[in-house]
């Protein structure tokens, strides 16, 4: 989907104009994929708007950056300023928020400690990402997801998205709307952008860190709001089958929000509609990012937006 651009990215410091957030193309991340980055909401609320978990996502890039050594020269408190100047400065709401931190241009070489860090963050009107609030029909990917000790799944590194591409567009391409990958044991891994959820005799299961998935902050809040409801929680390595003879399935992400899944594999999970576990954690959800319950979490950093833009 075309990007709706904004007035302004924030850059190392400073809000420039959209159209000057540019790069050279002997940069290494070009070359080599050296980029961690984030994906933020934030909720039209009654008055101004909320940004979702921002703390947790600026915290998540630092320690994306850590693990790849990556010195971005900006502190937590500076990182989550800068986002609310950003989304105040363009004054849209409901927006995606899109942090991104990189090696920019110096040498050429995989060794990439002597090229400069670039840090950006630009924010622009997005809607829904899986299509169909009827329940996403979702494929088992040919592709497993990254292996232990090879591309570090906890970090958001752009270049674990070559991974996620593969398992999309393979999903497309057979007429489904997402793949959800096994880890290289065969295990229930995780979708191309999404953290997965199956409901069965009233329990919660979800794939643990350990199976190559990314330490989602929806995947985290539907924890949350699961065990505050007193719902039985289990996480565990899952066998695929557990896909087709579960009660529910849903993904949780940033992009995706809650969306809970009609058929796998061509194999209608439930009778297909979203189930009551399901529709009761989406609901919770949405009340708390759309201002309707108190946000008892604080999941929410107020900012001041001139103008509402429809997505
Ligand atoms: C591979 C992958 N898994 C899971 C998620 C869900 O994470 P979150 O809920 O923090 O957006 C994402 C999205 O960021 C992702 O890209």
């Amino acid at each position: 989907m075309p990007i709706e651009t904004t007035q302004n990215i924030w850059h190392n410091g400073d809000l420039i104009p959209w159209e000057k957030a540019q790069i050279h193309v002997m940069s290494h991340v070009i070359h080599y994929g050296s980029s961690v980055f984030e994906g933020i909401r934030c909720y039209k609320q009654a008055e101004g708007a909320g940004i979702f978990r921002l703390s947790e996502h600026m915290q998540r890039l630092l320690d994306s950056a850590k693990i790849y050594r990556m010195e971005l020269g900006f502190t937590l408190q500076q990182l989550t300023a800068a986002v609310v100047d950003v989304v105040e400065a363009n004054g849209v709401a409901p927006c995606y928020i899109r942090p991104i931190a990189f090696r920019g241009y110096g040498e050429i070489g995989v060794n990439p400690v002597a090229n400069p860090m670039e840090v950006y963050i630009a924010n622009f009107p997005w809607g829904k990402y899986v299509p169909g609030n009827d329940g996403a029909d979702v494929c088992v990917s040919s592709w497993n997801r990254l292996a232990p000790n090879t591309m570090p799944s906890l970090a958001k590194a752009g270049a674990n998205y070559m991974n996620s591409q593969l398992i999309r567009m393979e999903a497309g391409i057979n007429g489904y709307s997402e793949g959800i990958a096994l880890d290289t044991n065969g295990y229930l891994s995780e979708g191309s952008g999404e953290n997965l959820f199956l409901v069965r005799g009233g329990t919660l299961y979800t794939t643990p860190l350990a199976n190559s998935v990314l330490s989602g902050i929806t995947r985290d809040s539907v924890l949350t709001l699961a065990r505050q409801m007193g719902i039985p929680i289990v996480e565990q390595a899952l066998p695929r089958e557990m896909l087709y003879i579960c009660d529910e399935a849903f993904f949780t992400g940033t992009a995706v929000e809650v969306t809970h899944l009609r058929s796998v594999d061509r194999i209608l999970i439930g009778d297909g509609t979203i189930g009551p576990i399901t529709q009761a954690l989406h609901k919770a959800f949405f009340d708390i990012v759309n201002g309707l319950a108190p946000d008892r979490y604080n999941w929410l950093t107020p900012v001041k937006v001139r103008e509402a833009v429809a997505v």
